[in-house]
């Protein structure tokens, strides 16, 4: 039997902060940044809310809609590159706010593929019977690294998270392949030096394009499928021609690649869940769909599931 998703959950700060509430505080505009990226706001966590809070409320949401109980979970996993401290880890925090006492806990650095290392680590405790359910969260507080000051990297990033609790599913659905990855002599491109994070965006914009679209296609052909069985594509949400150069790749017409980055900007580990979650909400996604997910980010890294959607 497969692992697969069954249940699912995300949070958003409420505060709203827009290209025009932008173009206030740097040499920006609301024009460049809707063409350039496809973001017309973000979300942003106020100083009363950390990592961990955001990561807690996608989790109860995840947890109430996988219909199980905390103290069944046996393993949380929280992919973060912005924890609310060193240690302990925000999957500690979150493994006792829960009242998960069965659960062991850790988190993982694998910034904006931090979700999709997160679900292919759960699968493999899942489907070898360790455990029967691991929560998984990606989270990130990115506007705690961010330089308000650097346009090249300001108006690009949001706060959020997306959880989901991973199970077995029924013959058939559920993750049918993944990739993962990682080339590390790129890391310079995209880093957090002292206090803040720093890009070099044209070389993780061409990376991105050919990684996202090799993998998406990688992840289709181990699962046996061709382009044209793929119902539904949902790419870590970092720049709109990014997303769409992989859509292309994968031959599907506009409305089956999910769009959340102009409400949210790049969440990073989060972007991918969250897109999840909303998809479902508007019946985007829907059993016996089959699905891809690809996500890239700093490292770098990248990785991608294939999955038949359903429980
Ligand atoms: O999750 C992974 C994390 N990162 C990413 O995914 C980012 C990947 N990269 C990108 O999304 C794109 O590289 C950016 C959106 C960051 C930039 O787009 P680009 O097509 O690579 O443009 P560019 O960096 O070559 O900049 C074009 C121009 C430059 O001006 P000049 O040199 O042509 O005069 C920049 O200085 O745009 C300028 N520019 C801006 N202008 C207005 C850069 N940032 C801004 C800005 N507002 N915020």
């Amino acid at each position: 039997m497969n692992a697969g998703l069954i249940g699912v959950g995300k949070f958003a700060p409420s505060q709203v902060l827009t290209n025009t509430d932008l173009e206030q505080r740097l040499d920006t505009s609301d024009e460049w940044i809707r063409t350039m990226t496809g973001i017309e706001e973000r979300r942003i966590a106020d100083d009363s809310m950390d990592t961990s809070d955001m990561a807690y409320e996608a989790a109860v949401t995840a947890i109430e809609d996988a219909g199980i109980k905390p103290e069944e979970i046996g393993l949380i996993i929280v992919a973060t590159v912005t924890p609310d401290q060193p240690f302990p880890t925000v999957s500690n925090i979150l493994q006792n706010r829960l009242g998960a006492k069965n659960a062991a806990s850790m988190d993982i650095s694998a910034a904006c593929a931090g979700f999709m290392y997160g679900v292919i680590t759960a699968k493999q405790f899942v489907e070898s019977g360790s455990y029967d359910y691991v929560l998984v969260v990606g989270v990130e507080k990115l506007s705690k690294i961010t330089n308000w000051e650097d346009r090249n990297t300001a108006v690009l990033f949001g706060d959020g998270a997306g959880a989901a609790v991973i199970g077995k599913v029924s013959e058939g659905r559920g993750i049918l392949s993944f990739e993962l990855g990682s080339d590390g002599s790129g890391g310079k491109h995209l880093s957090q030096e002292g206090r803040y994070l720093q890009m070099n965006g044209r070389e993780v914009f061409k990376f991105a394009v050919r990684q996202m679209g090799e993998s998406a296609i990688n992840v289709t052909e181990k699962a046996g499928l061709t382009t044209e069985d793929v119902d539904y594509l949902i790419p870590h949400q970092a720049n709109i021609r990014i997303m769409e150069a992989s859509r292309e790749r994968l031959k599907l017409p506009k409305e089956k690649m999910s769009k959340t980055i102009h409400k949210y900007g790049n969440t990073s580990s989060a972007s991918i869940p969250i897109s999840l979650f909303d998809d479902l909400a508007e019946g985007k996604v829907k059993d016996d769909d089959v699905i891809v997910l690809v996500g890239f980010g700093a490292g770098l890294t990248w990785g991608a599931l294939c999955i038949k959607w359903g429980r």
